[in-house]
């Protein structure tokens, strides 16, 4: 049999694209050391957050000159505080959860952005200088109010 010419040649360009696709994952995964999900934090679980220690009672702790632990819970269809208050020229650490399904934690007009999934600690730090309100949205898609989940972040003078 006799495969034709363009033939042999789609199929030597499909296996260089697999080949490909394989060795950028193989790259990303073991040379970058990427990790989908964080794992320096400690794990939680989902349906015991009421009685964790960091988030039974969520908000905003002092924790030095200028410097915030926020810690937040994500739920259907709310995050927990709704409202987060924090004083300008600040650096807050934000540590956010979730209760049941995957959410996200994502400020509006920012960079701000990281999926939240049960039983992963998500963290992030970021520095809040000027005075101003910013709302917060879920950006993943947990069920028919997704889009009716909303909070808030207050810099305060
Ligand atoms: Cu939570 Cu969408």
């Amino acid at each position: 049999m006799n495969i034709h010419t363009y033939e042999k040649l789609w199929l030597v360009a499909a296996m260089v694209l697999i080949v490909g696709f394989i060795a950028t994952i193989t790259y990303g995964s073991v040379a970058l050391g990427i990790t989908m999900v964080g794992d320096q934090e400690p794990t939680v679980e989902p349906g015991e957050l009421n009685d964790d220690e960091r988030f039974g009672d969520p908000g905003v702790e002092h924790v030095g000159e200028n410097q915030y632990d926020a810690y937040v819970v994500a739920q259907t269809f709310a995050f927990r505080p709704e409202v987060l208050e924090v004083p300008a020229n600040s650096d807050v650490t934000f540590y956010v959860t979730s209760r049941d399904v995957i959410h996200s934690y994502s400020v509006v007009g920012t960079n701000i952005n990281t999926m939240v999934i049960p039983g992963e600690v998500a963290q992030m730090t970021v520095e809040f200088d000027d005075p101003g309100e910013y709302g917060v949205v879920c950006n993943e898609y947990c069920g028919f109010n997704h889009h009716e989940m909303e909070g808030q972040i207050h810099v305060v003078p």
